[in-house]
């Protein structure tokens, strides 16, 4: 009998010990990763087993070591009112409610169970809020390049969910623009003069308008100089234009020549430049009046730091003034 009792008393002191090991409190069930919209409401739930003695906190993990406490038990220590706690007895569940999400929410929440000042018991929860795309500052940048080199366009964008990034470029007299291809980097195996201007990088992630940046891209070349009629014809006394079309970059410096020596502005000749961009320019030259010493070959010649090129023109005399210029006169 004796036995049978101490029996039944050692039964229930293991059942004890066994309750008692078992009352380890445990986070039980915590919210899946959230996704949510800028502006929108989101609920984080922790559910705690035996862990009505402790404090349960929800925290938000700022990094490795760093903690921002955002509630304990049913208490919010964090001073803003988006932010609410709400704890259903039922099945022991703290749940932290974020109203008006913004991006700035994004991160790692942390529920913990603090059993010990330096053993708490934590599960986390990740929260992603959609925000539109923003390229970042170590994208390419506006720059300047030199013809023959090996060029690449990096574009990086933020934003949720990730961006895609697509290359496009403005339609400029060489090429249709439209898109060129899709990835963080373009690369031009090696550059010629036609494959200057406006680039554009996009980031699209389907979350508002994308993001757009302008890349100018400019391409340093030696002078190419073309005659837009090489032979002219004019009569005497009339007067008759020479033109040539120039392209370089940087402007080059721009000359006309006759019997090799440099023409300059008097009453026989003007030289008049119009620049039409950075790197095209038209020159004309006016032989006034001409006279018999005037016909003869002349040489349009433009230079750089990267060369020099002409071209010439042959002015011949014609018996029939040749119009224009000359009708107008
Ligand atoms: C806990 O109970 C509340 C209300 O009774 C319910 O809304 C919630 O989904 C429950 N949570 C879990 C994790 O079971
Ligand atoms: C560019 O910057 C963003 C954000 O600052 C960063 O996430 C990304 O890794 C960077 N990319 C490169 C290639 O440096
Ligand atoms: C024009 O270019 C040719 C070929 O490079 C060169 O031989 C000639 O001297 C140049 N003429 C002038 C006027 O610069």
């Amino acid at each position: 009998m004796k036995k049978f009792i101490l029996g039944i008393l050692l039964t229930v002191a293991s059942i004890t010990e066994i309750t008692y090991a078992q009352r380890t409190p445990t986070i039980s069930y915590l919210s899946q990763e959230q996704i949510v919209d800028i502006g929108q409401s989101v609920e984080l739930k922790c559910s705690v087993v035996y862990g009505d003695e402790y404090p349960v906190f929800w925290l938000k993990v700022e990094s490795i070591k760093d903690r921002l406490p955002i509630s304990s038990g049913t208490s919010l220590i964090i001073g803003d009112s988006r932010f609410s706690i709400s704890y259903y007895a039922d099945n022991s569940t703290y749940t932290l409610r974020i109203d008006n999400v913004q991006q700035t929410d994004r991160g790692i929440y942390e529920c913990r169970v603090q059993v010990a000042v330096d053993n708490p018991t934590p599960a986390y929860v990740q929260l992603q809020v959609r925000f539109e795309p923003s390229i970042t500052d170590n994208s390419t940048n506006n720059f300047i390049t030199t013809e023959g080199k090996s060029v690449q366009l990096e574009c990086y964008a933020n934003g949720y969910p990730a961006p895609t990034i697509s290359w496009r470029r403005q339609s400029v007299p060489f090429s249709s623009g439209g898109l060129i291809i899709k990835g963080n980097i373009l690369t031009i195996p090696s550059i010629t003069k036609d494959d200057r201007g406006i680039y554009y990088c996009i980031a699209t992630n389907g979350v508002g308008r994308g993001h757009r940046r302008i890349i100018n891209v400019e391409v340093e070349f030696a002078p190419v100089v073309t005659a837009k009629r090489p032979y002219v014809g004019q009569a005497l006394t009339y007067d008759q234009d020479l033109e040539c079309h120039v392209e370089a970059y940087p402007p080059p410096a721009i000359s006309w020549i006759k019997d090799g020596e440099e023409i300059s502005n008097n009453r026989d000749y003007r030289i008049s430049h119009f620049a039409t961009a950075d790197e095209i320019s038209d020159t004309t030259l006016r032989v006034i009046t001409v006279e018999k010493r005037q016909y003869g070959m002349f040489y349009c010649k433009a230079s750089n730091k990267y060369g020099s090129h002409n071209t010439s023109i042959e002015l011949f005399e014609t018996i029939i003034p040749v119009c224009p210029p000359a009708c107008n006169l």
